[in-house]
């Protein structure tokens, strides 16, 4: 089942950036690329942790800040040939408002 939940308006999140978003003890990364795409993902490389949120935004990746493992944001896959995969979750941008599927 889902459950859509309303964030904040899509200008308050910074294009080729990302925001936290806390969500029952869990920090989730909201990222915006370049064509206005939002993706959310757990503020945690899974690599060694690194804030995800910090890292730089480029097409359908984000660089992790510390050692620049690429995780794609639709699978939350790191890209090949690292390892890894951290949590997704759905997101959407409706009227201009962006929502998340916790
Ligand atoms: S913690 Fe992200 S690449 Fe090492």
């Amino acid at each position: 089942m889902s459950n859509w939940t309303k964030i904040a308006p899509l200008s308050e999140f910074p294009q080729l950036g990302a925001r936290v978003v806390r969500h029952n003890g869990t920090e989730i990364a909201v990222f915006r690329n370049a064509g206005d795409g939002v993706f959310a993902m757990n503020d945690k490389c899974p690599h060694k942790g690194g804030p995800l949120s910090q890292g730089i935004v480029s097409g359908n990746t984000v660089t992790c800040p510390l050692h620049g493992m690429n995780i794609c944001f639709e699978t939350g896959e790191a890209v090949a040939p690292d390892e890894g995969c951290v949590g997704t979750y759905p997101a959407k941008v409706e009227d201009g408002i962006v929502l998340l599927d916790l």
